[in-house]
């Protein structure tokens, strides 16, 4: 481990406790694991996870997250898999606690990738409105898409761009979140390398993306909407001197730190001195996070709030009131054609499918955005909505992730497993069932299989010799080996 009194020394007027906070630096990490709001409780989580081993410890302060031990590998779990939870640093909760998204709205996620705070926004916003992911880097975007799929989020649209260089025309957003690039201090509990790194990286910090980054949230964020600046790291000139700069950019009043209260959460206020530098008082609303506190990682949030137009902002209010782009929508008739589909064969009801429309999918699938999701013309999006039928055959397909989705709901063509039978689904064997299992099996779509109300994938039904069975077909890399 590098000498952190060295590399971190010049935080020591700041820290209320420096010996603590060295202790904390730099021991292990608990792993967390957040519940997928849309698909379990908390309570189903937790047994998911004591299923395959686990004793999850409850976060105290942020409802619905788990400590697990610092080596744990949430990410083999059936959990995981089924899209249950995701895997996010316990205190990379707290931006999207404090923007406190809501359903329906329009929000924006400057620096996304690999996504986990995009996941938890979009989870808070109920899979409705419209969640605009942006990172500079399509691989890290990739990495975010296959999450999105994984957890069932249809109100989620991909831009691989600059964020620093959005249009300026992209319509005005209610909330913004602005997690970025920064030399990552506070991640020394996962890499203890970092601190070599940025001792020599200091010179060369990437404080003109900071500012570029938060003046780009500013004037794309609508008058009255909310914008969450974060970092993972100490440093004063990449949190509230970035900060400073915004405030003292525009006209007095344009933007304030907002109070954010964070119950049960213990953090030291952000600075209003450095360096025999005077800065706003307001910067004290800001919070830092230091491990030794909750024993996290470090971090920096603040909240503020848009109460005036920057000057030449008239273009994007106007644009507010064009009407919405649905994407690339599919022609009604299709539409209805993949609708009347599933409702045979799964017995939805117009309710169920209501949240949804049709678009254009990859890679020859029809997908499935939330009704309300509004995708921007340019910068083209990567990807959008969730890919629900392979229609590359004359008899379209459902997709494992929106057998996901969907299937809680479904009447027919339905497999109810017990308990006991889960982990062999996941095996490549026949599995024995009993013909009460099966809820009016049509033999011409594949099952969906289901234990307890969570959805496990698609299956195969076969009979031999008067002996029923169902043969899971799943992604090659969901299937498990034989303990
Ligand atoms: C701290 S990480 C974001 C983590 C993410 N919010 C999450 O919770 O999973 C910062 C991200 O900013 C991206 N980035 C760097 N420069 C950027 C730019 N100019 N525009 C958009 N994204 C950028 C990086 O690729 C990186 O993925």
């Amino acid at each position: 481990m590098p000498n952190q009194n060295d590399s971190l020394a010049r935080y020591r007027p700041l820290v209320d406790d420096w010996a603590a906070f060295h202790r904390a630096a730099a021991s292990p990490l608990p792993t967390c694991v957040v519940t997928n709001p849309l698909r379990a409780s908390p309570a189903v989580l937790d047994a998911w996870l004591r299923r395959e081993g686990y004793e999850p410890v409850p976060v105290s302060w942020m409802p619905g997250a788990f400590l697990l031990p610092p080596e744990a590998q949430p990410g083999k779990t059936l959990a995981h898999q089924l899209g249950l939870c995701w895997i996010q640093e316990a205190v990379a909760t707290v931006p999207v606690a404090l923007l406190a998204p809501e359903p329906g709205e329009r929000v924006l996620d400057l620096c996304a990738a690999p996504g986990n705070k995009t996941a938890q926004i979009a989870t808070r916003m109920a899979n409705r409105g419209t969640v605009i992911a942006v990172d500079r880097f399509a691989n890290r975007l990739g990495v975010a898409r296959r999450q999105t799929e994984r957890l069932g989020l249809v109100n989620t649209c991909f831009l691989a761009a600059d964020g620093c260089g959005l249009p300026a025309d992209l319509e005005p957003f209610d909330r913004v979140l602005v997690d970025v690039p920064c030399s990552c201090e506070g991640t020394s509990r996962k890499q203890p390398s970092v601190l070599a790194r940025t001792a020599s990286r200091r010179k060369g910090w990437r404080t003109h993306v900071q500012i570029a980054l938060l003046r780009k949230a500013a004037q794309l964020c609508r008058v009255g909407g909310q914008i969450a600046y974060a970092t993972c790291t100490y440093a004063p000139e990449e949190n509230e001197l970035v900060l400073e700069g915004l405030l003292r950019s525009a006209p007095a009043g344009t933007f304030t730190l907002r109070p954010a209260p964070l119950p049960g959460l213990r953090t030291a206020p952000g600075i209003t001195h450095w360096q025999d530098r005077a800065l706003t008082a307001e910067l004290a609303h800001a919070h830092r996070i230091y491990p030794h506190l909750n024993d996290t990682g470090g971090f920096f949030v603040a909240l503020i709030e848009k109460r005036g137009p920057l000057p030449r902002q008239e273009i994007d209010e106007r644009r507010a009131e064009a009407p919405p782009d649905l994407g690339r929508a599919l022609p009604t008739s299709v539409c209805e054609a993949y609708e009347s589909l599933l409702t045979r064969a799964y017995g939805f009801s117009a309710a169920d499918l209501r949240p949804y429309r049709w678009v254009e999918g990859r890679r020859e699938t029809a997908a499935l955005a939330s009704a309300d999701l509004q995708v921007p013309a340019a910068p083209p999006s990567l990807a959008q909505g969730l890919s629900t039928l392979h229609i590359a055959s004359a008899l379209p397909r459902l997709v494992t992730v929106a057998a996901l989705l969907l299937g809680r709901a479904a009447r027919h063509n339905v497999i109810e497993l017990d308990d006991k039978q889960v982990e062999p689904f996941f095996l490549r064997a026949p599995l024995p069932i009993r013909a009460d299992q099966i809820l009016d099996a049509t033999g011409s779509v594949p099952l969906i299989a289901r234990a307890s109300g969570i959805v496990l994938g698609l299956a195969e039904l076969d009979e031999v010799g008067g002996q029923r069975s169902v043969r899971s077909v799943l992604p090659k890399r969901w299937y498990r080996d034989p303990r």
